[in-house]
C-alpha cells in the first residue's frame, strides 16, 4: 500500500523514482495506491481550486506509467469514507506525544507558510488535523492492510509511528476466540534504491524548483526546457574542451537515460570538445522522449476519455471501500461497538 498526495502533473522524478517501482511490485504484490487527497488539505486548506484537477490528473499520469487497475487497487483517499473512520477510532490509543515529535512535523509546519509569505491552512498555526498527518498515514495504511509500504526516506519517520500504533492497537486488543489473529498487520517502509533524478539545473527535480520535465510534455517542450539546462560552467565555447562530471544539468541524466557506451561516448566527446552543448542535449532530449513515448501514448488516450476515467475511480472506490470496511469491522467488534 502506498500514497502520494495529489500536487499536479508528475513528472520525470517521479516517474523513475516512484512509480517505476510501483509498477513493477504490481507484479508481485496485490497493490493498493491511493491518491492521498485529504493529505494535501492539511496544508492547503486555502488553496483547492486545482484539488479536483489534480486528482484527476494524478490518476491519468499513473495510468500513464503503467499502474494497472486490473491488478491494483487505484482510489482516491475521499471516496473512502471507512478511512476517516478507522482514524477517528485509532486517535483514541494515539498518544499525543507520538505525533508532536514526528521530525518531518517542523517541515510540514514550515509548509503551513506559502512561498510568498501569505498565510495557509491555520493561519500559519498548527492544526489538529496536520497534528495527525501521520495517524491518517496509518489508517490509510492499516485499513487495507498493507504489510510493505513503498516510500521514500522522507516517509520513513511516518512508518515508525504507523508501526507504534498497530502494536499498541494489537496489544490493547488482543485476539478472541472468534477472531484469532492479532487485529493489525505491522507494515514495513519497502525502500527502493532508485537515484534521485536530477533536474535542468543540477538540483532535485521539484516542481517547486521549476525544473522538471513532465509527463505530460510534448517531445518538443522537452527538447525546449532541456536547452535551458545548466552544463559545464566552465565550458563557455564550443572548443572548450569540457568536464562531464561538472555538467550538473545533462550528463547526470545520460547516465539514466543512455546505455553504458554511449555514456562514454558522450563524456568523451565532452572532453575533447567534439561537440557542442546544443548537440549533446539535443541527443539527450531525444533518449528521453524515447523513454516516456509510451507513456505520454497512454497518457493521451486516458486523457481524452473521461468516461473511462469515472468508471475506474468508481471501481478503485468500491474496492478499497470493501477492504476498509472489514477492517473496521473487525475493529468496532474487538471495541464492543453496537453492530
Ligand atoms: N505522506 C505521503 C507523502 O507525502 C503520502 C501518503 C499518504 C502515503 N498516505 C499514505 C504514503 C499511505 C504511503 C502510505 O509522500
Ligand atoms: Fe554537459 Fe554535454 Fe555540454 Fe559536456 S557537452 S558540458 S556533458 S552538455
Amino acid at each position: 500500500m502506498s500514497g502520494m498526495r495529489p500536487t499536479g502533473l508528475l513528472h520525470l522524478g517521479h516517474y523513475m523514482g516512484v512509480l517505476r517501482n510501483w509498477v513493477a511490485l504490481q507484479q508481485q504484490y496485490p497493490c493498493y495506491f491511493m491518491i492521498a487527497d485529504w493529505h494535501a488539505l492539511t496544508t492547503k486548506l486555502d488553496d483547492t481550486q486545482h484539488l479536483a484537477t489534480h486528482t484527476l490528473e494524478t490518476l491519468i499520469d499513473w495510468l500513464a506509467c503503467g499502474l494497472d487497475p486490473e491488478k491494483s487497487t487505484l482510489y482516491v483517499q475521499s471516496s473512502v469514507p471507512a478511512i476517516a473512520e478507522l482514524h477517528l477510532l485509532l486517535s483514541m490509543a494515539t498518544p499525543n506525544k507520538w505525533l508532536e515529535t514526528d521530525p518531518t512535523l517542523k517541515d510540514m509546519v514550515a509548509l503551513l507558510r506559502a512561498p510568498n509569505g501569505a498565510e495557509a491552512s491555520g493561519g500559519g498555526e498548527l492544526t489538529y488535523g496536520l497534528l495527525g498527518y501521520p495517524l491518517l498515514q496509518t489508517a490509510d495504511i492499516l485499513a487495507m492492510g498493507g504489510s510493505l509500504v513503498p516510500v521514500g526516506k522522507d516517509q520513513v519517520a511516518h512508518l515508525e509511528i504507523s508501526r507504534d500504533i498497530a502494536r499498541r492497537f494489537n496489544h490493547l486488543l488482543p485476539p478472541t476466540p472468534t477472531d484469532t489473529e492479532p487485529l493489525f498487520v505491522e507494515p514495513k517502509p519497502l525502500l527502493s534504491d532508485t537515484p534521485v533524478l536530477l533536474g535542468l539545473d543540477g538540483r532535485k527535480m521539484s516542481k517547486s524548483y521549476n525544473n522538471t520535465i513532465f509527463l505530460k510534455d510534448s517531445d518538443d517542450e522537452t527538447w525546449a526546457k532541456l536547452k535551458t539546462a545548466v552544463t559545464d560552467a566552465q565550458r563557455v565555447r564550443k572548443e572548450d574542451p569540457g568536464d562531464p562530471e561538472a555538467c550538473v544539468g545533462v550528463f547526470p541524466n545520460y547516465r539514466i537515460f543512455a546505455e553504458e557506451a554511449e555514456q562514454e561516448q558522450v563524456a568523451e566527446a565532452c572532453r575533447k570538445a567534439a561537440w557542442g552543448c546544443m548537440a549533446c542535449k539535443k541527443q539527450l532530449a531525444e533518449r528521453i522522449n524515447e523513454a516516456l513515448r509510451p507513456v505520454r501514448e497512454r497518457r493521451a488516450v486516458f486523457e481524452n476519455d473521461p468516461a473511462q476515467l469515472q468508471a475506474l475511480l468508481k471501481a478503485g472506490a468500491e474496492a478499497a471501500n470493501a477492504q476498509a470496511g472489514q477492517t473496521l469491522q473487525r475493529l468496532k467488534r474487538r471495541l464492543n461497538l453496537l453492530p
